[in-house]
């Protein structure tokens, strides 16, 4: 296949960025399918032309069953809020269409699963934007991992914490109701985190969660003087246990003051420790038992080249990559995986092992004890 057809619904944080991937995908990797920018869809006609021009896009419409329907359309990009990944994935499920859809999967665990279920029985690719797992140095810890580097795992203990809904006084949106967002800090930030601790310890089984919504009330943005209720939670705390027998720990905040993007995990093992935060997102952290007392410590790791896909987008070393790229190495992965190259990873029944875990912590919480999601 010489191109592949691309429509992408939504052109806000997350459809900016996919148009950005599918636009710098080919320049990076220079082996895959080029994408073709066939039709973009936005509520709005003038913020849809707009975008359709800023991003490249051939076409736009305001009606996403006609993208999912266009004949010319082969992935269908899902970068709409969480409410609408369920009737968009099954339409373009029905459609035969390949799905790339934002995480989280959907509203609730029953959503989940028949997104699953509607992949599943019309036989179409899929792939979740877990893009973190993309990073060259989420891979090199794998390798350094899988290679016996720190020794047996002992334990996981991850945090994912931002301040975007830090100010009490910020505005009521579509974040705060479960219709339109389901969870909170857990479907926004959290999965994110259970998605590493998958990659890298193995799927979890159990689960005792604590959450809790803190600000609970948020000005209501079109009527002056009048506040929302604010459904889902702020921030939660976790223990967990992985099939494997591994225990952790997990946290995610919304509203922790200070905190951009602070994606901080650590993999304790018999022989030493990994340990890595998203905001200096080029930096590995390896200690190695052994050794001289004298000089023993925490190596920084600068990824470069010897840590790949690093190496496809600058030859040096240290110069660092971003968020964004992040994004353009997960295209690269859904085009591969569809010329059979790779295997899609997490396809939605491997983020349907996410959602399980979401919703375990939230039923853990409410009934007060340890569940297996
Ligand atoms: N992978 C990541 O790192 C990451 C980061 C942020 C958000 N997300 C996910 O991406 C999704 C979108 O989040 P966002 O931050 O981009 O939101 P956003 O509010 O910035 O953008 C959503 C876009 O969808 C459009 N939209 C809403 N309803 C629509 C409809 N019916 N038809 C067509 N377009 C519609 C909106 O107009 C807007 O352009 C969410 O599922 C979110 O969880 C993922």
């Amino acid at each position: 296949m010489k191109s592949i057809g691309i429509g992408l619904i939504g052109t806000g944080f997350m459809g900016k960025c996919h148009a950005m991937a599918y636009g710098g995908v080919k320049a990076v990797f220079g082996d895959v399918t080029t994408p073709r920018l066939e039709l973009l869809c936005d509520l709005d006609e003038t913020v849809a032309a707009q975008k359709a021009r800023e991003f490249g896009f051939a076409r736009w419409t305001t009606n996403w069953r006609e993208l999912v329907d266009d004949p010319a359309v082969d992935i269908v990009s899902i970068t709409a809020p969480n409410g609408m990944h369920r009737q968009m994935t099954e339409a373009a499920a029905s459609a035969g269409k390949a799905i790339y859809c934002e995480k989280p999967l959907a509203l609730t665990l029953a959503d989940g699963i028949a997104m699953r279920d509607a992949v599943q029985e019309a036989g179409v690719a899929s792939l979740t934007g877990y893009n973190y797992l993309r990073n060259p140095a989420v891979i090199h810890a794998k390798k350094l991992i899988d290679a016996g580097v720190i020794g047996r795992i002992i334990q996981f203990r991850g945090i994912y914490d931002e301040d975007y809904m830090a100010d009490e006084n910020l505005p009521y949106t579509w974040r705060c109701r479960i219709k339109d967002a389901g969870t909170g800090t857990l479907g926004d930030l959290a999965v994110h985190l259970i998605s590493v601790a998958h990659f890298l310890v193995d799927d979890i089984a159990a689960v005792m969660g604590d959450i809790r919504t803190v600000h609970e009330n948020r000005p209501d943005p079109d009527t002056p003087g009048r506040s929302g209720r604010v459904e889902n939670d702020d921030q939660i705390n976790a223990l967990i246990r992985f099939n494997n027998g591994v225990q952790g720990t997990i946290a995610s905040s919304r509203i922790a003051w200070g905190r951009k993007s602070y994606l901080q995990w650590e993999i304790h093992g018999s022989k030493g420790m990994i340990r890595f935060n998203q905001e200096r997102m080029n930096e590995l952290y390896l200690y190695e038992a052994g050794g001289d007392p004298a000089v023993q410590g925490f190596k920084t790791i600068l990824t470069g080249p010897a840590h790949p896909p690093f190496g496809l987008f600058t030859p040096a070393p240290g110069h660092g990559i971003g968020f964004n790229d992040l994004k353009v190495i997960e295209v690269a992965h859904l085009l591969r995986g569809l010329e059979g190259r790779e295997t899609l990873y997490p396809d939605m029944n491997d983020a349907l092992h996410i959602e399980r875990v979401i919703h375990g912590i939230i039923a853990s919480s409410e009934q007060g004890k340890w569940l297996q999601p």
